[in-house]
């Protein structure tokens, strides 16, 4: 099996009894998802995906990696959200988060905040570089997204001409009339790849969305989807929680949730997989948060955040548990040596490799934390590949939607981020939004 699920700490709340009592609502979970009888039942596209994806766009998005590395130095991906999560993790998972100091093609990110300081530091590192944009909204109407886009449009029509600019822009989005980039990018002629309709943003990554900048990394995206399709199969066999291991995380995350922890610390024993961890956060976080329930994640890395939040973890709120990311077979080791006097009196690990160090830490943490009343729960991969990359999306993406499912909610959804966009438009004066923005123009002056 790719991915091991470690329950050996997941203690009390989660032993066979418990889990023996909620495996009957697991199954009918299950049974709902293939059925596609569930809430939001019109976003199931991401369940087949792995083997169901467009054969002939997927060559088409090869062809065009392969063009943009020819091109340019620089791919800007603008995107926010699901639209670029997934995409960034994957690059720092599988070339690292130093992926732009290795050579070759440089890729960074925009569009995912309003920042004037963080996009002007962008703009000047590209004034000098050949660059390639790929620009990513599935609406094809989110602010940060097109604001963005809109400025670095500008600047390759000024380095390249229209036409120029046109041969080095690419669009992905969904094929709707309601989508301005989709409209957009059939007037100026940019190559376009689609978002399929039932595949939402944050199940979105073996897409185009993902696919076309993770490929442009010189990422072998066969083998990333080669781990999806196999966990895909792997999750389908089985209805059984004791041999489903989507279905017995989200059923463990819901046992827990139902007796009070309610937050789930997400971390990982990897400085690379930082991003995974903001990716899980999303997905979890915008599928589960609704209807005021919902179990919060939060993400860290370890043992960075042992000096940060294991005291909170170690001694605080007894309203967490615990789930831990590790990897059994590093790309690289590093072994410790003897040093004559031994003057930090660190001899005793002379000749264990770095590896040992962090799996110690991993096996004392777990336990510290189980003891202090946190319940744990461990996933395991042997290598930080494509593969077991490929394989990780689906697993999260399906216990996502499982998990979703026995709380009760549609995990597919996404209705309270219209808050803050109602009120930014308001705010900012966009046609149509008069009446809120005199109403907010109102509380602001009271404060
Ligand atoms: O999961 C989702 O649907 C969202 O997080 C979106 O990915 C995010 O809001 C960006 O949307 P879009 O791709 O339409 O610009």
């Amino acid at each position: 099996m790719a991915l091991r699920f470690d329950t050996r700490y997941a203690g009390q709340l989660a032993d066979e009894n418990a889990l023996n009592l909620i495996s009957a609502e697991a199954a009918a979970v299950h049974a709902t998802i293939h059925a596609g009888t569930g809430k939001g039942n019109d976003f199931l596209g991401w369940l087949t995906l792995p083997h169901d994806y467009d054969k002939e766009e997927y060559a088409r998005i090869k062809l065009a990696a392969e063009k943009i590395r020819k091109q340019s130095q620089v791919l800007v991906v603008i995107g926010i959200g699901g639209s670029y999560l997934g995409t960034r993790a994957a690059i720092e998972f599988i070339n690292t988060q130093e992926h732009n100091r290795l050579g070759g093609l440089e890729i960074y990110f925009a569009g995912n905040s309003l920042s004037s300081a963080a996009l002007s530091n962008l703009l000047t590192y590209c004034e000098e570089k050949d660059i390639s944009i790929n620009v990513i909204s599935k609406s094809g109407t989110t602010t940060e997204c097109s604001v963005v886009f809109r400025v670095f449009k500008s600047l390759l029509e000024r380095k390249y001409g229209k036409a120029g600019a046109a041969d080095r822009i690419y669009a992905t989005t969904e094929y709707s009339s309601h989508s301005k980039l989709y409209e957009l990018a059939q007037q100026e002629g940019y190559e376009c790849f689609l978002v399929p309709d039932p595949v939402g943003g944050r199940y979105s990554v073996l897409t185009a969305v993902g696919l076309l900048p993770i490929a442009s990394a010189g990422v072998d995206t066969d083998i990333l989807l080669h781990g999806a399709q196999d966990a895909m199969d792997e999750y389908s066999r089985s209805d059984n929680l004791f041999e489903n291991d989507t279905l017995k995380y989200a059923a463990i995350r819901n046992l827990y949730y139902r007796s009070g922890k309610k937050i789930e610390f997400f971390a990982a024993m990897e400085p690379d997989f930082t991003l995974l961890g903001e990716w899980f956060k999303q997905l979890f976080g915008e599928s589960e948060g609704k209807e005021n329930k919902g179990i919060f994640p939060a993400a860290a890395v370890f043992t960075m955040d042992l000096h940060s939040m294991g005291q909170y973890v170690q001694e605080g709120e007894r309203t967490l548990f615990e789930t831990l990311l590790t990897v059994s077979e590093p790309v690289a080791d590093i072994l410790l040596t003897d040093e004559p006097g031994d003057p930090d009196g660190l001899n005793f690990l002379a000749g264990k490799p770095l590896s040992f160090l962090n799996r110690q830490a991993l096996e004392g943490t777990r336990i510290a934390h189980y003891d202090g009343g946190v319940p744990n729960l461990l996933l395991e991969i042997d290598r930080a590949d494509a593969y077991h990359l490929g394989w990780l999306f689906y697993f999260f993406e399906k216990t996502c939607a499982v998990s979703g499912y026995i709380l009760g909610v549609n995990p597919f959804d996404q209705p309270g981020v219209e808050a803050y966009k109602k009120n930014m438009f308001a705010l900012l004066g966009k046609p149509g939004y008069e009446g809120e923005r005199a109403a907010l123009r109102a509380r602001l002056n009271q404060q």
